[in-house]
């Protein structure tokens, strides 16, 4: 029985691991044949599909919600023989660098005249294929920059908790040293006045108190 299970989740593993190398129909859109119809399902840039059948021949992507394309989801579309991507609030900043290089390497005017930018209002209208690049990076923030920044600030925290420890470690060793010393006085003292008197004091007290 329990070989039998495996032997099911074996093949549903296999089964999923084909259809995604034939490429499945990827899941809010339609396929026919080699057109697979995205559009108009609300899709947005993080949640549309990151690949679809390598036999894509025309993909429709147009009245959704997407302001840039994951970069290189049409890359391995070999046979992509049609796109549609108007419709969608294309956002010109360091986003739209991949769709903006496969537009330019398309060469398709129609196509170019139908991605324009929607944000930031500066840009607003304008075609992505025409954007200029050096506009488009100084808005790139890159992960590494942000890496370097964290390891930075941390490198500070180390130091001043570093700093506050030895600090510490310092006034104890003073104080250390002061009580020693008194602690050494005090013996000197009581060895030079002798016990007597102390002992009396003691009794003294003791004797107060009850
Ligand atoms: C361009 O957009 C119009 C709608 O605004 C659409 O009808 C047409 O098919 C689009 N052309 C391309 C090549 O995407």
């Amino acid at each position: 029985m329990g070989v039998h299970t495996g032997c099911v989740i074996m093949s549903m593993l296999l089964c999923m691991s084909a259809a995604r190398a034939e490429g499945a129909c990827p899941s809010p859109c339609s396929c026919d044949g080699g057109v697979v119809e995205c559009n108009g399902r609300g899709l947005i840039t993080s949640s549309m599909p990151t690949s679809f059948p390598s036999g894509t021949t025309e993909l429709r992507l147009h009245n959704n919600h997407l302001t840039a394309l994951p970069t290189g989801v049409l890359d391995p579309l070999t046979s992509l023989r049609k796109i549609s991507l108007h419709g969608n609030p294309w956002s010109c900043d360091c986003s739209i660098l991949y769709l903006r290089g496969w537009l330019l390497k398309q060469r398709n005017d129609v196509l170019m005249r139908n991605v324009s930018c929607s944000s930031p209002h500066a840009l607003q209208g304008v075609l992505v294929a025409n954007l200029v690049e050096e506009d488009l990076l100084s808005s790139c923030r890159y992960w590494f920059c942000d890496l370097a920044l964290a390891s930075q600030i941390s490198l500070v925290i180390f130091i001043i908790i570093q700093a506050i420890l030895l600090a510490s470690v310092i006034y104890f060793l003073r104080r250390f040293e002061r009580l020693s010393k008194e602690a050494r006085r005090t013996t000197e003292e009581s060895i030079a006045g002798g016990d007597v008197s102390g002992g009396n004091e003691y009794t003294m007290i003791k004797d107060r108190g009850t």
